[in-house]
């Protein structure tokens, strides 16, 4: 605390992102990650990037990469809006899609930014509980709300919500924005995306970060109607003009033409999620079912916080979140084969 802080900098209760490490040789399965690189065309178009060019400012809209997205999932570029990561874009929906003085509803384990951006903005909200089984149940989010968000595949859960049920949620709600967050729609699920010309109050975020393993390059997106994607253009251009560098609108881009490369490292994630997910249940472990690239896992007898720090002592970075009804759960992304099989030793160890 300083004098110098502002009343609600003194109230801010930050996000604490996984962490990153400086030791080398790691198993670091805490940041649900892509084990595997980017395209390697993605880092020529990078390198090609690196020029003089670098003294002027990019593209503030983006156009080229909006047009791109947009044809990739058969929309307008008008229906597309770019940010830094994901965690940017939510920020700005968070500020320019929702209602702020009516609670918006989360569920209560789910993406741990939601309710930092609600005390940024002071936003109301109120959680709404996972079932016993942790999955969202769409008639809990019939009620009076501000706007509505959930992960789908919901993180740190791994679990999937079919897009019938989806449609429930928007259906109820039609005078306020359902968010559907799909960051890690890519390894099984099905994306929302599909919808978004049929319901006006849908907007569906997505990320670089996880299936296209360009977390280090920030790049995240939203789609929806027009009219949602003008309300955060007006949030973007009050904010910062250029939120994407022209190394990450080269890289972005370069990533959505290499489909080969993008459907190999979400295969690569599904077949060793299944292995895992396997090797898990034989050592007394229960396993959410997941559609992500990490999987939600607690042990019949060994607690969550002690077999995390027995995995850290081994040099495996799992996350544990110390949280009511999920402390006894580990949150382990998929990572290499030769990471899961050390995963699995240093468990079988414990
Ligand atoms: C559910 C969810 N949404 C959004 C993000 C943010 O992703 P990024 O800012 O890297 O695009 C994450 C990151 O882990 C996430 O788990």
């Amino acid at each position: 605390m300083s004098k110098f802080w502002s009343p609600l900098v003194n109230d801010l209760v930050p996000y604490v992102p996984g962490e990153q490490p400086k030791m080398a040789n790691l198993v670091k399965l805490n940041t649900n990650e892509n084990p595997f690189g980017p395209s390697p065309r993605v880092v020529d178009a990078i390198k090609a990037e690196l020029n003089d060019g670098l003294r002027l400012y990019p593209d503030p809209e983006g156009e080229s990469l909006r047009e791109t997205i947009a044809s990739y999932h058969s929309l307008k570029p008008e229906q597309v809006f770019l940010g830094n990561g994901s965690d940017e874009v939510l920020a700005h929906i968070f500020f320019g899609l929702f209602q702020h003085d009516e609670p918006i509803l989360f569920p209560d384990i789910t993406y741990s930014f939601y309710p930092v951006y609600c005390g940024l903005y002071n936003i109301q909200s109120k959680v709404v509980p996972l079932t016993e089984s942790f999955e969202i149940n769409p008639d809990d989010f019939k009620q009076p709300n501000g706007g509505v968000i959930f992960p789908n595949p919901n993180a740190p859960t791994g679990r999937y919500l079919e897009l019938a049920h989806v449609e429930e949620i928007l259906n109820s709600n039609p005078d306020r924005v359902v968010v559907v967050d799909e960051a890690y729609i890519d390894f099984g699920g099905e994306s929302a995306i599909t919808l978004v010309d049929k319901y006006p109050n849908l907007l569906v975020s997505q990320t670089l970060s996880k299936a296209r393993s360009l977390a280090g390059l920030r790049v995240g997106f939203a789609v929806g109607h027009p009219d949602l994607i003008e309300a955060l253009n007006r949030v973007k251009n009050s904010f910062n003009s250029y939120p994407l560098d022209r190394l990450a609108l080269a890289g972005a881009k370069a990533a959505y033409e290499d489909e080969a490369w993008f459907r190999k490292c979400c295969d690569g994630v599904i077949s060793e999620r299944e292995r895992v997910t396997a090797a898990l249940g034989e050592l007394g472990f229960e396993v959410l079912p997941s559609k992500a690239n990490f999987v939600f896992a607690r042990h019949k007898d060994q607690p969550g916080e002690v077999l995390a720090k027995g995995l850290r002592e081994q040099g495996i970075i799992v996350r544990h979140f110390n949280k009511p009804r999920i402390s006894e759960f580990l949150r382990i992304t998929i990572g290499t084969v030769e990471q899961n099989d050390a995963l699995i030793a240093g468990l079988e160890t414990l």
